[in-house]
């Protein structure tokens, strides 16, 4: 089968790879499409340890093509949504309904494997690393029953493979995790894939403004298109002095945050970071009211420190953030999709492009660039 492998950071390559076959609680998935997320870019460059060679991509929909034994509930045919929250629903983290934090899974998000130990990609003798527990840039992936999300038949798999990652995380931070409620007025920084999702999600629970921050004029376009109320363009993380002092960028997103504090009258209620720097997840946190919610889903620099005014916690400002959305896969998967289907959550305009599998390095080139999600279809 064709697969995306990366062999060295920077380089990504199409080659063909042999068709896995699944074990005892696994299935296997024919991938009809697969979105490409940043996350995947900063594996290529270098900035996420993981094991080599690997199969990258972790927004996955496809058809179940065959099932591994002891598999009962799923059947050839059945279309699926790869989650990347894989949670074992027995640990600690599963009961407590924190899925993406499941203490089985969530370490073997990075390190090649799925949730049981096995690795089931190769190339002859040669054992290739799987990505999030899926490897979607791939024909076929395998992967444990529990990442195969049930999705109904009638909606486009293009569409569905956003809930997979993106469309989770963008809309979960916002709903979920950050409960933005009605009327509540929100922040989103960064209107990619991601950040785009999060203002749907804002919009769809009847929130009041929804402000929209981006360097780029093009997805802050976008953003205004799906409902975002106000748009700022321009970098979410300097401190606003054009370095007349002379310290270069401090990056405290002191000057976006002392713009939305002056647009809202005093600040938001929910910001939300899907860019992920120091400075843009203190402007997140510094734009918010006495008590507001700021998360931080963004991870554009992992390594990064955040410096916070102390007395702003005792105003009761939460910092927090999230993974996948703080989801539960085979609940909230299928919810997201049925507001699609309802024709509540537009969730096909995110899909801007559609290239296939040799298209990914163009794909991932155009992050930041192009407005939107980028589909890779098989
Ligand atoms: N927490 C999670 O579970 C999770 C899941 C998916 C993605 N992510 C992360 O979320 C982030 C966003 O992912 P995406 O796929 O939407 O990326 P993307 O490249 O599609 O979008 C990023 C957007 O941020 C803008 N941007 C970048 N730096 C900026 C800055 N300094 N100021 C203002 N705007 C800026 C870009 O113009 C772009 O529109 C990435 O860091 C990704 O790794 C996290
Ligand atoms: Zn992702
Ligand atoms: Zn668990």
């Amino acid at each position: 089968m064709r697969a995306a492998v990366l062999r060295e950071a920077g380089h990504l390559g199409v080659e063909e790879i042999d068709v896995p076959v699944p074990g005892p609680g696994e299935v296997r998935v024919r991938l009809r499409a697969t979105g490409v997320c940043h996350t995947d870019r900063t594996v290529v460059e270098g900035k996420m340890p993981v094991p080599l060679p690997m199969v990258l991509g972790h927004e996955g929909a496809g058809v179940v093509d065959a099932v591994g034994g002891g598999v009962t509930d799923l059947a050839v045919g059945d279309h699926v949504v790869l989650t990347i929250t894989s949670g074992c629903g027995v640990c600690r983290q599963c009961q407590l309904g924190a899925f993406a934090l499941c203490e089985v899974a969530a370490p073997h998000m990075l390190d090649g494997r799925l949730p049981n130990g096995q690795r089931r990609l190769t190339r002859g003798a040669e054992r290739i690393n799987h990505f999030a527990m899926q490897s979607s840039f791939a024909e076929y992936a395998v992967v444990e029953r529990r990442s195969a999300v049930k999705v109904p038949d009638d909606v486009p798999l293009d569409v569905a493979c956003l809930t997979a990652c993106g469309v989770s995380t963008g809309f979960g931070a916002a709903v979920i995790r950050a409960g933005v409620g009605v009327g509540e007025t929100v922040l989103v920084i960064g209107a990619g894939g991601v950040g785009l999702a999060a203002v749907l999600g804002a919009v769809t629970v009847g929130a009041g403004r929804v402000i929209v921050a981006d360097r780029s004029a093009v997805a802050c376009q976008l953003a205004a298109d799906l409902g975002a109320t106000d748009i700022i363009v321009g970098d979410g993380d300097g401190d606003g002095d054009g370095d007349r002092d002379g310290g270069g960028d401090r990056g405290g997103g002191e000057d976006l945050a002392a713009r939305v504090r002056a647009l809202t009258g005093g600040g938001v209620d929910v910001a939300i970071d899907a860019v992920g720097t120091a400075g843009t997840a203190a402007a997140a946190f510094t734009a918010l009211r006495r008590g507001g919610r700021a998360v931080v889903i963004g991870v554009a620099d992992p390594r990064a420190k955040v410096s916070i005014p102390l007395y702003h916690l005792i105003d009761q400002r939460v910092l927090t953030g999230s993974t996948n959305g703080s989801i539960r896969p085979h609940v909230d998967i299928p919810r997201i999709l049925d507001l699609y289907r309802a024709g509540r959550l537009p969730l096909d305009r995110l899909v801007t492009r559609r290239y296939p599998l040799e298209g990914v390095g163009q794909a991932m080139a155009e992050l930041g660039v192009e407005p939107g999600r980028a589909v890779i279809t098989f």
